[in-house]
């Protein structure tokens, strides 16, 4: 089956051109102008006037996640509809190892999830939970499954914290077998003093859990993490990062030419602390660590995102229902028990293009190498997905720049009782997504299958 992309604007990472784009099966066959449909059974789908994009990549979801004695409510079938919708195609989840489990558990346990269930392709970085030479000697065998990026977290003693010591043992295995870190750098330690003793000053609402993860937590969460990363000779990647205080380590370590990697998210480009002050328990919609900062310093994540020094935007898709007894109300009485993350798989493309390109923050490229063509090269995708190029996975999204619309629960995908942006009006929207060559977006309506979706094994630094 062939299908020929018409008289759109392709958009790549590097170049902006109006032509035509032919699909031979789940391949990019051909790029070109005027070109003719092949055959009389080709498809052949009118771009015109419309943006003609890789598919995006979102590197950090978390579908089906248990967390906080309750699961993320968005599973691999919902999530990943959802996704489609917004314009993603590909996605990396965290499989996450059990206390005292294997890696080999985590990586069976999630595939159990996705498979016969995911509408778009992913890939799977593990969360390790302790370091043991058994573990160390694990993470080779991930490895050569196609798992080639490992999360280690600084934050949440007694649940996911590694110390210094298990951190820099990881690192090092991971540097030798050309795997990455990603890090969630926030001091846990500090942070659970500070939550105890809000807890016991009385202090129980969701804006408590913002004062409570100061950006110094951060940033200095972050320094570690590069100075241990540099010791251990590996790659680091830090998620989602929301402190200007942390982006200036990064570009530091950067500037001294570490590979340091960073992401930001969504909602740390366009909420902020003031969401946490909404009434009747509103602000436990925003708990996700590291939490929103203040406005006043979001210039400096744009800025960070068009110099370079972040090189991703993801979204940390991690739902919990608002008016639900399992859901964020676990934390009605003590804000330290809400369940931590928000939704935002279905809605990254549209706000990122709204805030970024369309009000002219950053170009039409930069928009899609930080949604799609850098997570793919710092993830081991690269070229399969993450451009448009003869020979790549046809997953494509033609996307109407012009179109305004507002966000609405009303109007999304996502299996979640709220959406952060309730009512905020946005320019940009996905029309029709192709994923390996099929159309599963067709005018804003799904009409793909689930189950479809592949595991992909990604390559690791040894086979860049
Ligand atoms: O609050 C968040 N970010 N929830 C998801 C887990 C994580 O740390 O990424
Ligand atoms: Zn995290
Ligand atoms: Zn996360």
């Amino acid at each position: 089956m062939k299908t020929l992309i018409k008289g759109g604007t392709v958009v790549t990472a590097t170049d902006t051109y109006v032509g035509d784009v032919l699909v031979d099966g789940e391949l990019v066959q051909a790029i070109g102008t005027s070109l003719e449909s092949p055959e009389e059974s080709t498809r052949v789908i009118d771009a015109s006037g419309k943006l003609v994009i890789p598919g995006g990549i979102d590197v950090h979801t978390h579908l089906d996640m248990p967390f906080g004695g309750t699961y993320s409510v968005d599973d691999f079938e919902t999530g990943t509809i959802a996704a489609a919708h917004g314009g993603t195609t590909c996605l990396v989840d965290f499989a996450i190892q059990e206390q005292g489990g294997t890696l080999r558990e985590a990586y069976d346990t999630w595939r159990g999830k996705a498979d016969g269930k995911a509408a778009v392709d992913y890939g799977f970085h593990i969360i390790m939970r302790e370091y043991s030479d058994a573990l160390g000697r694990e993470m080779g065998a991930m490895v050569d499954e196609g798992v080639t990026s490992f999360k280690l977290f600084m934050a949440y003693p007694g649940v996911f914290y590694m110390d210094d010591g298990q951190i820099f043992r990881s690192m090092q295995i991971a540097g030798d077998i050309g795997a990455t870190i990603c890090m969630h750098a926030e001091n846990g330690l500090v942070i659970d003093a500070l939550v105890e003793q809000a807890l016991a000053r009385g202090n129980t609402e969701p804006r408590y859990h913002a004062l409570t993860r100061p950006p110094e937590a951060e940033a200095e969460a972050t320094h570690r993490a590069i100075c241990l990363a540099e010791m251990a000779k590996v790659p680091v990647y830090i998620v989602h990062l929301s402190a200007a205080e942390a982006l200036a380590e990064v570009t530091a370590a950067r500037g001294r030419g570490l590979e340091t990697f960073a992401e930001t998210c969504p909602q740390y480009l366009f909420l902020s602390y003031d969401n946490y002050e909404e009434p009747d328990f509103g602000g436990a919609k925003y708990v996700m660590s590291p939490p929103l900062r203040d406005k006043s310093k979001q210039h400096l994540l744009w800025s960070g995102l068009k110099r370079n020094d972040l090189q991703a935007i993801s979204t940390d898709h991690c739902p919990f229902c608002f008016n639900d007894p399992e859901g964020k109300l676990l934390g009605a009485q003590d804000f330290s028990k809400i369940p931590n993350g928000a939704p935002g798989i279905e809605t990254r493309m549209t706000l990122t293009f709204d805030g970024g390109p369309a009000a002219g923050r950053i170009s039409l490229n930069r928009w899609v190498e930080l949604t799609s063509t850098s997570p793919a090269k710092i993830f081991g995708l690269f070229p399969q997905k993450g451009t448009i190029a003869p020979g790549s996975d046809a997953d494509i999204v033609i996307f109407d720049p012009n179109v305004e619309w507002e966000i609405r629960l009303d109007n999304q995908h996502m299996r979640v009782d709220y959406n952060p942006y309730e009512g905020r009006r946005v320019r940009g929207r996905t029309e029709t997504v192709l994923s390996r060559g099929e159309v599963i977006i067709e005018n804003g309506d799904f009409v793909g299958q689930t189950g479809r979706g592949r595991f992909l094994k990604r390559k690791s630094r040894h086979e860049d």
